[in-house]
């Protein structure tokens, strides 16, 4: 599984590079999730791990924010956009290859573990949480970023709007939508595409001990003009869920 998982994303590399990079260059949506992080992290200078990096879009905002951020990824084809991106933008930050279930790291390390997309494609995501826990610093703060998408068993209405929001792209962007979909063996083994989110994330958190749990929902409202919301909003919701060591 892990294998089948890591040969996706560094299949997807350069794609999924191409399509998150706008949040780094477009100024309305790097403002809404500096303010999500802001909100969910404090204003002092913290060290902070980015699980599964990807091409450090996350990993970027945070060093703009003034934080030490150290990138992981199982992904060199992922971490290879990464320093591309982060050379453009004239930022020193390390990455470094790993698994997210067994960092090559220290406990009590960073004052805060972030991860944004990651958790859902996990095959056991309580090792893994339990293993960020193990890397934070006591009191530290962990912020998992995640939405509900690839749900097995889409509700009728937004499978509605995925057909609606076809038309309306091809009316305003005059391009016709490619929806990928995930390999089935892996949308089916996942444990995220089939429990109520972020429910089941809190339950989880709760289960290792982390306190203080917050959850911000709806975060597509708040990063979508209304216009990307009706084109995107159909393929999941997006959440944050913290939590402290
Ligand atoms: C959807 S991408 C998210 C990338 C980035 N966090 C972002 O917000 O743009 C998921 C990332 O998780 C990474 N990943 C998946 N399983 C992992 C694991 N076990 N350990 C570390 N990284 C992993 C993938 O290689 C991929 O880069």
């Amino acid at each position: 599984m892990k294998g089948e998982i890591k040969a996706h994303w560094n299949g997807r590399a350069q794609d999924y590079d191409k399509n998150v990079r706008q949040v780094i260059y477009s100024n309305r949506e790097r403002e809404a999730w500096q303010k999500i992080f802001v909100q969910a992290l404090s204003n002092e200078h913290l060290k902070i791990l980015d699980v599964g990096t990807g091409p450090g879009i996350v990993a970027n905002l945070l060093v703009d924010l003034g934080h030490d951020v150290i990138g992981v990824d199982v992904s060199d084809g992922m971490l290879r956009q990464a320093m591309d991106n982060s050379e453009a933008l004239h930022h020193s930050l390390e990455f470094v290859q790993g698994d997210g279930e067994r960092l090559p790291f220290e406990s009590g390390t960073f004052d805060a573990v972030v991860n944004r997309y990651v958790l859902w494609t996990l095959p056991d995501p309580k090792r893994a949480l339990v293993e960020w826990k193990r890397v934070l610093k006591p009191g530290g703060r962990l912020v998992v970023i995640d939405g509900t998408w690839y749900m097995r068993n889409k509700p009728l209405n937004k499978q509605l709007w995925q057909k609606l929001s076809v038309l309306l792209i091809m009316l305003t962007e005059r391009r016709v939508p490619h929806y990928q979909d995930l390999n089935d063996d892996i949308r089916d083994n996942l444990w995220s595409t089939n429990l109520k989110r972020p429910e089941a994330d809190e339950d989880l958190l709760k289960s290792i001990g982390f306190k203080q749990i917050r959850i911000v929902n709806a975060l597509n409202k708040r990063l979508l003009t209304n216009l990307d919301y009706l084109k995107n909003g159909h393929s999941g919701e997006r959440f944050l869920i913290s939590g402290v060591k």
